[in-house]
């Protein structure tokens, strides 16, 4: 697998093609953001961390019948992974009330959601992620209708996966954000899952494990991301 031309620098990651016009290379960097890039930061062994959590997780998924754009580990931080056709779309879904939903609602923070909810933003750091609907994504052709079902069903299931995959660690599953795109004409799960796009709590003590620490300056970010791995089960070293 021959890496070629960048393609595209994230604020977390960056995509290269390669010699297969169907595969990619995702570069999980030291680089961490927050606050739609406003607050950035490099975080000894966060690359490394997120590529593997990311890896492990994808692996899960596949598992258990969910198709992801996952082929391979390259490298401590490369991924080899299917080109989508990404939709400029995140599907978060809400186990417990934090974030902006209570900033957003006022209501209070540390509710259960039974059942769970969903929301969609659309990806667009310029206007800070706004919240948007299905009526939205089909007036602007952001996606068809078929697909956003398929989002939200997927999205669900991984709920259902990683909620227990979790749980059975010590770790409350918050909420979460993921992505799309469309292969060969089928939705599938793109980007990442790491402790940057969700949220995770001890089911003790309720401590913070992810992004929040970064957020909120509460220290430890990449020990807090390393700890999770290997709580439930992601090979380090
Ligand atoms: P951002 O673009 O939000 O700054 P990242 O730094 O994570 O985020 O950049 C990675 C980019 O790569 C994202 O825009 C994401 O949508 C895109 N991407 C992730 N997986 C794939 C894929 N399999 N095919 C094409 N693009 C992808
Ligand atoms: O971070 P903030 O409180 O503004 O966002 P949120 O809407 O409460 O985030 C819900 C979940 O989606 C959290 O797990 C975030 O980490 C994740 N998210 C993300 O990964 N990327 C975004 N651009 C927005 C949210």
């Amino acid at each position: 697998m021959q890496k070629r031309d960048e393609l595209y620098a994230g604020k977390a990651k960056s995509v290269f093609k390669t010699d297969d016009e169907k595969a990619l290379i995702l570069h999980f960097r030291n680089d961490t953001s927050a606050f739609d890039g406003k607050k950035i930061e490099k975080l000894d062994r966060k690359g490394k961390v997120n590529n593997l959590f990311n890896a492990f997780i994808s692996e899960k998924l596949e598992e258990a019948g969910i198709a992801t754009h996952f082929i391979k580990l390259l490298s401590d931080e490369e991924s080899l992974v299917k080109k989508l056709d990404m939709f400029p779309i995140e599907c978060v879904v809400r186990n417990i009330s934090t974030g902006s939903l209570c900033r957003r609602l006022g209501v209070e923070d540390g509710l259960d959601l039974n059942p769970p909810t969903f929301e969609f933003f659309l990806k667009n750091d310029d206007l800070g992620d706004p919240m948007i609907n299905e009526y939205h994504i089909e007036s602007f052709g952001w996606a068809e209708a078929s697909h956003v079902e398929r989002m939200k069903e997927l999205t669900f299931k991984v709920n259902g996966i990683l909620q227990k995959l979790f749980l059975d660690a010590g770790i409350l599953l918050v909420d979460y954000k993921l992505e799309f795109g469309l292969y060969d004409g089928e939705v599938m799960f793109g980007d990442e899952f790491t402790p940057d796009g969700c949220r995770l709590w001890d089911v003790e003590t309720r401590e913070k494990l992810d992004k929040d620490r970064f957020r909120q300056g509460l220290g430890d970010v990449v020990e807090s991301y390393e700890a999770v791995a290997r709580r439930i089960g992601v090979k380090l070293d």
